[in-house]
């Protein structure tokens, strides 16, 4: 399975991805990345691996519109299976949800459909749950919205701060993300555009809540 992965930033997911690829636990080939910002580090990362890399910067003032279609048309011409959404911090627009129905998936640091948005671990922070986690999702024309694929639970603790809540997320979406890509790949979970076949469910891990 051919996959391009989208990025704005750091790149953790992307390379946990690569990570599960070298070890054999994951079975698809990453044949471009595309990123918004020309200094996400994630970029380099995939240069060092030799990975085709493609930028389609949006800018403030930029058409919108234009943007939409100069992103569908770089990840269109990588030919992927499947889209993935690791850290990529734009909303899609039609051109590339209508070119890939069903086909794009994005991680997301909070158990949605709480905490959507930039922010999920401060959200959960400032909304006092006591167990968030990390989603992944098919994407849809909303923000983190889209049928659920699976979902990781973690503690959030008495004295955590965003940063502190999200390391410990992550450390379940470099686990969840390559196990849903994988499972895609081998046909254990189908996608649609508007529902999801999960007949192995990975989302409840059981767990405890230390004491606040
Ligand atoms: C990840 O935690 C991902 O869940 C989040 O951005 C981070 C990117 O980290 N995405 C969102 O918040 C989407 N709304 P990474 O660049 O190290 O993979």
């Amino acid at each position: 399975m051919d996959v391009v992965v989208l990025v704005s930033g750091r790149g953790s997911n992307l390379k946990a991805i690569c990570n599960a690829i070298d070890a054999g636990t994951c079975e698809a080939n990453i044949v471009g990345v595309v990123s918004d910002r020309r200094k996400a580090a994630a970029l380099a990362f995939a240069e060092e691996r030799a990975v085709p890399t493609r930028v389609v910067p949006l800018r403030k003032g930029d058409d919108r519109d234009l943007w939409n279609e100069s992103l569908t048309k770089e990840v269109a011409a990588l030919n992927p299976d499947l889209i993935v959404l690791a850290g990529f911090m734009r909303v899609l627009g039609p051109p590339l949800l209508e070119r890939f129905p069903g086909r794009i998936i994005n991680v997301h640091p909070a158990l949605l459909p709480s905490f959507a948005g930039h922010n999920g671990p401060q959200e959960a922070l400032d909304g006092g749950v006591r167990i968030s986690g990390c989603t992944v999702h098919v994407v849809d024309g909303g923000v983190d919205t889209g049928p659920i694929i699976a979902q990781a639970a973690v503690p959030v603790l008495a004295d955590d701060t965003a940063d502190a809540l999200h390391a410990r997320i992550q450390i379940q979406e470099h686990r969840l993300l390559p196990g849903v890509i994988h499972q895609i790949a081998i046909g254990a979970i189908t996608l649609n555009p508007l529902s999801v076949n999960t007949p192995v469910a990975d989302s409840t891990q059981s767990l405890t809540v230390p004491d606040a």
